[in-house]
């Protein structure tokens, strides 16, 4: 038969988790695993920015014609200037534009392609630790993917060798940064640190590929923006993949974009044109339900207060229920131990916990985790965090 010699690959180990979740009968269980926010009920909102966002589009969406492989222009525009700043001067210039894509994972997907066909022979360098997926994202598409350090073996952010193997990687390789929120770590850069790795990215002549799938969630959604902002005013070349799923809630929805700044309006329509291309070959089109919400929130003054609001009240509520776990864990002597959760940003802490660890977690206390010790912060609610302690505790011994 021709399907015999087929075999089974194992499930994704982020997504896996939530099947194994929902099938735990224990009403106590924990879900640190996927990173989706939720609230104190347990539940990932929908913001009521985007509820009336889509009231909205019920009412006056007159077609779901296709739209053009860049997807729509107006959320193109719009997401460009919530990533790059209202006043930038790359928007002003047409050096920089914005390509729809289903998340942030296809503007992801959709940059591998572009490196492996537009930029033959350049390798992709990937922190050590990353997202798995941009590990299997790059390689399947065929490129060379390598690593530079990111986190030492006591679990501390470790610039030093960062910028170390940086200053080695060979000229004109990609290098992809998270610009807030590392995930899975949770442990970002500091400006300084930042400075440093945009002077080795302008020597050795790299292309920074910027991964920004949590803007908003670390220190606000104008802070969080400050090294991408960085990048594409010193250097003639960035690439930045923008998420719409964690910051507007719309995580179903599939809404990213690839946003490209080019040394000149002429060379941006060249790479444009590639991307039309590739993005033809992938998806055609992309979804537009998802994309036509976040246009008409960034569109309209007020439903952009409300939204930015709610974005502040996730941010402030993660930044609380990581002090809150740090403290809770204070009476078992575990403090000074797990200090780094009260520390790292957005959703993600890397706890320092082993495989085995958080293997016992699971199968003693019902609480899922990553195996690398990744847990989701922003899946705890509040009146839990003591529960929780106390198993981490269990397993710490
Ligand atoms: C995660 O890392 O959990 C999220 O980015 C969701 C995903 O797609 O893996």
């Amino acid at each position: 038969m021709h399907f015999d010699a087929i075999g089974r690959v194992p499930g994704d180990p982020i997504l896996g988790l939530m099947d194994l979740y929902a099938q735990d009968a224990n009403p106590d269980k924990f879900d640190l695993g996927v990173g989706v926010y939720k609230d104190d009920q347990g539940l990932t909102p929908i913001p009521d920015s985007v509820k009336r966002a889509e009231q909205r589009l019920v009412d006056t969406q007159a077609t779901k014609t296709y739209i053009g492989g860049h997807g729509d222009a107006v959320f193109g525009a719009l997401i460009s200037e919530l990533v790059l700043g209202a006043g930038s001067a790359l928007i002003a210039e047409r050096r920089a534009g914005a390509t729809q894509t289903p998340g942030g994972t296809g503007a992801l997907r959709l940059s591998a392609d572009f490196i492996a066909h537009s930029l033959p022979g350049r390798g992709v360098w990937l922190s050590n630790p990353t997202w798995p997926i941009h590990e299997t994202i790059f390689a399947k598409a065929g490129l060379k993917v390598s690593h530079y350090p990111y986190v030492s073996s006591d679990n501390r952010l470790d610039v030093a060798a960062m910028l170390a193997t940086l200053s080695n990687v060979p000229k004109g390789d990609v290098v992809l940064l998270h610009a807030c929120c590392h995930n899975p770590t949770g442990f970002d850069l500091s400006r300084d640190d930042w400075r440093q790795v945009l002077r080795i990215v302008r020597e050795r002549q790299l292309l920074p590929l910027i991964d920004f799938a949590y803007q908003g969630f670390g220190d606000g959604l104008e802070q969080d923006a400050w090294a991408v902002r960085l990048f594409a005013a010193e250097l003639p070349e960035v690439l930045i993949t923008s998420s719409c799923s964690k910051n507007f809630g719309l995580y179903r929805d599939r809404v990213g974009a690839l946003i490209v700044c080019a040394a000149d309006a002429e060379k941006l329509m060249d790479v444009r044109s590639q991307l039309a291309n590739t993005a033809r070959n992938l998806w055609s089109t992309p979804p537009d339900h998802g994309a036509a919400v976040v246009a008409t929130i960034l569109g309209d003054a007020e439903l952009k207060q409300q939204w930015s609001d709610e974005v502040e009240a996730m941010r402030s509520r993660i930044a609380q229920l990581r002090a809150g776990l740090v403290e809770a864990l204070a009476p078992h002597g575990l403090a000074e131990r797990f200090a780094h959760i009260g520390t790292q940003r957005g959703m993600f802490s890397y706890t320092g916990l082993s495989a085995e660890q958080v293997r016992q977690l699971r199968e003693k206390h019902s609480v899922y985790m990553v195996s690398s010790g990744r847990a989701n912060v922003a899946g705890v609610d509040a009146t839990r965090l003591t529960l929780l302690a106390q198993a981490i505790a269990d397993v710490s011994g």
